[in-house]
C-alpha cells in the first residue's frame, strides 16, 4: 500500500539523487519501490510507528533522532508535517546534513497545510517552488536551505497552574497540543485525586505527550512508579524533561500501542488519530491491552470526547464502567479489572 504522498514521490522519482533522506515519511511499502531502484535511502522521523516499518525495510534509520554524524545527502524528501510550526525545527534538524548542491524537496498532502508552504518558506528566507500536483498532494522543490541560519530546535518550558498545583511542562513543536493544556485532560486531572492514597502503586501515563498527566499524578503522590509512553520521540523527550525537571523518575517507553507490564492504574487521555485520519482501532485496542496488563482491582481512568462510543467498549471489556465527569464535550470514565 502506497499512500498518496508516497506515490506523487514516485511520480517524481527521476528528480531525485541516489543517496537520499527521508524527514518524516509514511509507513507503506516506499521503501520496497526506493530499495528496488537502488536508492541509498535514510529515514528522520519521530513516529515509533514508522520507524519501525521502515526498520524492517533495512534502511538506515536515524536511532533516537540522531543522523550519522558527518554525513550529507545528495537529496532530502520532506513529507510535511502534521503540525505546520514542526517545519522550521524540521529544517534546522536536516540543515547540517546537506551542502549547497543537496536537492530539498517537500510533499504533503492538500489538506494537511502544504498549501501555505511558499509563505512559509519566504518567512524563513527559503523559496519553494511548486513542481508537480496530483493524488490532492502537492510537490515543491525548495531552495536556500544552505544559506539560512534558523534557530537550533530545543524543548521549551512552560509554567501551568493546574488545580492549584504550579507544574513546569517542556514541549516543542511535533508534541500534542504544544505549550497548552488539553481541556479534556484537566478534566481528567481533576478526577485523579485518588492516586494520593495509592502509595506506590504501578501507573502507566499511555499517550502521555509532554508528560502532564504523569507530571500530575507524582506530585500528587511521589511514592509511584510511574511509567510513560508515546508513539512519537518528540512526546517522550517532552516527558522525560518534563519529570526530570521536577525531581521525579520516570520510566519512558517510545512505541505505538500499550508498553509491556504490569500495573496498578493505568490513567490516559487516549489517540483516535493515525496522522490526520480519525482512528478508533488505537483505544479499542488499548482497552483490551490495558485489561491485561492490570492487576486485580487495578484501575483505567480515561477522558475522552462525549461522541465516541467508549463507555460500551469498556463495558464489554471490564465488564464495569463508571462515569465520573462529564463536561458539553468530554467524559471521564473509569473501569475497574475485577478479576
Ligand atoms: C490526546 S494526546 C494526549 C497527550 C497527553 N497525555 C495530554 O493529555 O496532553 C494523545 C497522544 O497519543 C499519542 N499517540 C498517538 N497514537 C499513538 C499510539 N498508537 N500509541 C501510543 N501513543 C499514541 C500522540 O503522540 C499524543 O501524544
Amino acid at each position: 500500500m502506497l499512500f498518496p504522498q508516497s506515490q506523487l514521490l514516485l511520480r517524481n522519482i527521476n528528480d531525485l539523487p541516489g543517496k537520499l533522506l527521508l524527514v518524516e515519511p509514511m509507513a507503506d511499502t516506499l521503501a520496497a519501490e526506493l530499495l528496488r531502484q537502488d536508492f541509498d535511502i535514510t529515514v528522520f522521523c519521530t513516529d515509533a510507528a514508522v520507524a519501525n516499518s521502515w526498520h524492517k525495510a533495512q534502511v538506515h534509520l536515524a536511532e533516537h533522532l540522531q543522523l550519522p554524524a558527518a554525513s550529507t545527502f545528495d537529496g532530502v524528501v520532506i513529507f510535511y508535517p502534521k503540525s505546520k510550526e514542526q517545519l522550521p525545527e524540521l529544517l534546522a534538524e536536516i540543515k547540517p546534513y546537506i551542502t549547497a548542491t543537496t536537492e530539498v524537496y517537500l510533499v504533503g498532502d492538500n489538506k494537511g497545510g502544504i498549501k501555505s508552504l511558499p509563505n512559509q518558506a519566504e518567512k524563513l528566507g527559503l523559496h519553494a517552488h511548486k513542481l508537480d500536483n496530483a493524488k490532492h498532494c502537492l510537490w515543491f522543490a525548495l531552495s536556500g536551505l544552505a544559506d539560512v541560519t534558523l534557530p537550533t530546535p530545543q524543548l521549551k518550558a512552560f509554567q501551568w497552574d493546574v488545580l492549584g498545583r504550579p507544574l513546569t511542562l517542556f514541549s516543542r513543536p511535533g508534541v500534542f497540543n504544544h505549550g497548552r493544556l488539553d481541556q479534556g485532560t484537566a478534566l481528567l486531572l481533576s478526577q485523579l485525586g485518588f492516586l494520593a492514597d495509592v502509595g506506590s502503586a504501578r501507573v502507566l501515563d499511555f499517550a502521555c505527550g509532554a508528560g502532564v498527566i504523569g507530571l500530575y499524578a507524582k506530585t500528587l503522590n511521589a511514592k509511584l512508579q510511574l511509567t510513560a509512553s508515546d508513539i512519537c520521540a518528540l512526546s517522550v523527550a517532552a516527558t522525560n524533561a518534563s519529570l526530570k525537571h521536577a525531581g521525579f523518575d520516570v520510566r519512558t517507553v517510545c512505541q505505538a500501542g500499550m508498553p509491556e507490564g504490569r500495573y496498578d492504574h493505568i490513567v490516559s487521555n487516549p489517540p483516535f488519530h493515525s496522522g490526520l485520519k480519525v482512528d478508533l482501532a488505537i483505544a479499542h485496542e488499548f482497552f483490551a491491552k490495558a485489561k491485561q496488563s492490570l492487576s486485580v482491582n487495578g484501575s483505567l481512568t480515561l477522558v475522552a470526547n462525549s461522541h465516541l462510543p467508549y463507555q460500551e467498549w469498556l463495558q464489554a471489556e471490564f465488564g464495569n464502567v463508571k462515569e465520573l465527569a462529564r463536561t458539553n464535550a468530554f467524559v471521564v470514565w473509569q473501569a475497574i479489572r475485577r478479576k
